[in-house]
């Protein structure tokens, strides 16, 4: 299924190079010893036209991911951070909410002033700006870009099986929003759909899981974390544990659409972990990732230290 899905949709522009790019990234993370973790991150658009003018969108914007990415790499992760174009980046994300231009000021006396920023901002920037060039030194980020549904599950398939040579020291932390329903290229109108022909009737197909063959051909040794989004906590754990007996990974970060921020349950096979914020730790700006991330390191350490036993 999955397999026919990727054979028929679209393939993402310049994917060889992308793949090149993976691939140098990850031997020279391998030169240094350094764990490997993949972060899937945003939502993907579902294309209504093969010329596109409209697609489905979710609510995701990456925050998930984002926030992630910077505590893997302060636990000293190397990460592919493969995301939706226009959603949270890493170490930018601290700033989305300004217009930059607001940041900085200009001597107004001197008409040959040099651009500054404005002393309210300053340590906020310098803290970020410093763990930002740290990262860019150490070249232990790569970001790897995707909008469509069908770009996406390219890139993961290509970044997934780049990590099997990596064995158990490699982690996939799929937190992307993936869309579950898609139209097939075959199904799909060329041009722009004409709201003159009257109201619009639409037909989705099922997206296969790629959780399948990615934990079962593409990556089989890696530590795999899915995510599971309900707004029902009632059935929130037993789908996690239906999704962990189905693709038989190792862990299910399970989160409810209101309350991703404040609580998660981290839900393998015999265990599950809830992880919350206090009100006081969220006030202080502290952040749920930093928790499960820490977390995980720890569960992925035990998992490549069981390899060295056997
Ligand atoms: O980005 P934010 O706004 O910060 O929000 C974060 C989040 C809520 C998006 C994140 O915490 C989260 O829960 N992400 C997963 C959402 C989701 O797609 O859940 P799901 O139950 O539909 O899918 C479960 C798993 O199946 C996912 O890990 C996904 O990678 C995988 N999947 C999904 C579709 C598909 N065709 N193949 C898959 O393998």
């Amino acid at each position: 299924m999955a397999a026919k899905f990727l054979r028929q949709s679209s393939v993402p522009d310049k994917l060889e190079e992308k793949r090149s790019a993976v691939l140098d990234f990850i031997e020279h993370q391998k030169g240094l010893d350094r764990k490997v973790v993949l972060v899937t991150s945003g939502g993907t658009t579902v294309p209504l036209e093969s010329k596109t003018v409209r697609f489905i969108d979710n609510f995701s914007v990456g925050s998930r991911g984002a926030s992630s990415t910077e505590y893997f790499l302060k636990e000293g992760y190397a990460v592919i951070f493969l995301h939706r174009n226009r959603s949270l980046k890493p170490f930018l994300r601290h700033f989305s909410g300004y217009n930059f231009l607001d940041l900085l000021q200009l001597d107004n006396d001197n008409p040959n002033s040099d651009v500054k920023v404005k002393p309210e901002y300053q340590e906020r920037l310098v803290c970020v700006l410093r763990d930002y060039q740290q990262v860019q030194k150490e070249g232990t980020l790569l970001m790897v870009e995707f909008q469509t549904l069908s770009d996406y599950l390219h890139l993961l398939q290509v970044c997934s099986t780049c990590l099997q040579s990596l064995g158990r020291s490699a982690m996939l932390y799929l937190a992307a929003a993936v869309a579950d329903f898609y139209i097939p290229k075959d199904q799909m109108p060329e041009h722009k759909i004409q709201s003159s022909d009257g109201p619009l009737q639409l037909s989705l197909q099922l997206v296969p899981k790629m959780l399948e063959p990615l934990v079962k051909e593409w990556v089989p040794q890696a530590y795999v974390v899915s995510f599971k989004l309900e707004t029902n906590k009632d059935i929130l754990v037993s789908k996690s544990l239906q999704a962990l007996e189905k693709y038989q990974h190792q862990l299910v970060v399970a989160n409810l659409l209101d309350t991703r921020k404040k609580e998660v349950k981290l839900v393998t096979r015999d265990t599950c972990l809830d992880i919350t914020m206090t009100t006081h730790e969220l006030s202080q700006g502290q952040e749920i990732e930093e928790k499960i991330v820490k977390e995980l390191k720890s569960l992925h350490s035990a998992f490549c230290s069981h390899d060295e036993q056997t």
